[in-house]
């Protein structure tokens, strides 16, 4: 097909579609990709589909399916390569050709190194129209999790705090129930059903005893970190109390005492002895653990000192910060984010498009670190 402006934004509204259905996969297909595609012929639209399900049919089967007989000679519209490999389910290069598609265009390529390329390869050797890269920065930052995991072997790290209108995560005595209202902490939960692991240091464990559940619940269960490095987590804390209802994994170091891992153990909890020296070395091992576990996207809940220790090491994300508007003061009251800090105003973390909204009576501010 010549390309002339008029194809370019019938195509691009087509990948737009694909796009948004792509993204209904959230939650759902982890650690698999999110993914879209729409069959377009004769100017119709023939057939749709998303990666509903991990371990389910791709977006292409799904659409091809619906489509029937009339994706030959079609075009397709898919947010990521299309697979050349026996994953879960057959390769969708194959499942296209035998269609008798006509053209296929791809938002952008799959890093994953079964594919990485060889999709492409597999369609144009048939003969098929390939074309790469439409609306690629749109499908990047759909996949932004999926991509970091596979790229760094690290989980997408989403931090999410409340403060007050003075910039503190809790009162100097350290009460914090609560800052944000129930609107904002329902948005939360919506959040932690979604993701795969919701971590936390050991003073919000100890001050908060918080369950972190996603209540009504999610799609996925996520895990329950805390940061401990005695695994000193009280038996009685309602983590522990609800081990066999949702895993807790107690990070610890090597010098936790063996009776404080034990009693653990026995209440259900995982004790991962983290390696390292200090907190911010075994931060990174658990991060990589986390990744080794395939585990997606990370919400970190705080508190200070740990949010501190991710940003200090760069690895932070993505944010949602509700900010409430109340004022509490004290010299001693935490600020939202610990750690050594920056010390200029130029090196500020700064977050790409963020968006700003009002959820009940606090401010809901959220976007991705920008990285250069
Ligand atoms: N408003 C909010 O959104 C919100 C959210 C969470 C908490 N809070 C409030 O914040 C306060 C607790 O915050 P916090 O800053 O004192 O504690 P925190 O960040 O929850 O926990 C800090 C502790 O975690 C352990 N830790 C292990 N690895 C770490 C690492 N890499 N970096 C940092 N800490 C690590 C350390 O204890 P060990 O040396 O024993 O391992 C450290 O003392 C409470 O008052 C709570 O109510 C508010």
């Amino acid at each position: 097909m010549a390309s002339t402006a008029a194809n370019w934004e019938f195509d691009t509204w087509h990948m737009e579609r694909a796009i948004d259905l792509a993204q209904r996969g959230e939650g759902l297909v982890e650690p698999n990709p999110l993914v879209g595609c729409t069959i377009v012929r004769d100017a119709e639209t023939v057939g749709e589909g998303f990666h509903q399900q991990f371990g389910g049919p791709h977006a292409e089967i799904e659409a091809l399916t619906s489509a029937g007989g009339r994706a030959a000679g079609a075009t397709v519209y898919v947010t990521l390569e299309p697979c050349c490999h026996q994953g879960k389910t057959g390769p969708c290069t194959q499942a296209l050709i035998r269609a008798g598609v006509a053209r296929v265009v791809v938002a952008q390529l799959d890093p994953f190194p079964q594919v990485a390329g060889r999709g492409i390869e597999e369609i144009k050797a048939a003969g098929i129209e390939v074309e790469v890269g439409l609306l690629e920065s749109a499908a990047r930052e759909l996949n932004a999790p999926y991509l970091k995991l596979i790229q760094s072997g690290r989980p997408w790290i989403i931090a999410k705090w409340a403060m007050t209108l003075d910039g503190h995560l809790a009162a100097h005595t350290g009460d914090s129930r609560w800052i944000s209202g129930p609107p904002a902490r329902q948005w939360v939960h919506t959040l932690r059903g979604r993701v795969d692991a919701i971590v936390v240091g050991r003073g919000t464990a100890t001050a908060d005893d918080p369950l972190l559940t996603a209540r009504p619940p999610g799609p996925r269960i996520a895990a329950r970190v805390v940061l401990d490095s005695q695994a000193a987590l009280s038996l009685d804390s309602k983590l522990v109390r609800t081990a066999s209802e949702a895993p807790v994994i107690v990070a610890a170091s090597e010098a936790a005492p063996a009776e404080n891992r034990k009693r653990l153990e026995e209440a259900g909890c995982e004790v991962l002895v983290c390696a390292g020296e200090s907190h911010a070395e075994r931060l990174g091992w658990l991060l990589d653990e986390l990744g080794r576990r395939r585990m997606t996207n990370v919400l970190v809940e705080g508190g200070a000192k740990l949010l501190g220790s991710l940003l200090d090491a760069g690895q932070i994300d993505e944010v949602h910060a509700f900010i409430a508007p109340k004022l509490i003061g004290g010299q001693a009251a935490p600020g939202a984010i610990g750690g050594a800090g920056l010390a200029w105003m130029a090196d500020a973390w700064r977050l790409t498009s963020p968006t700003i909204r009002q959820c009940g009576h606090d401010i809901h501010v959220h976007g991705r670190i920008s990285r250069p």
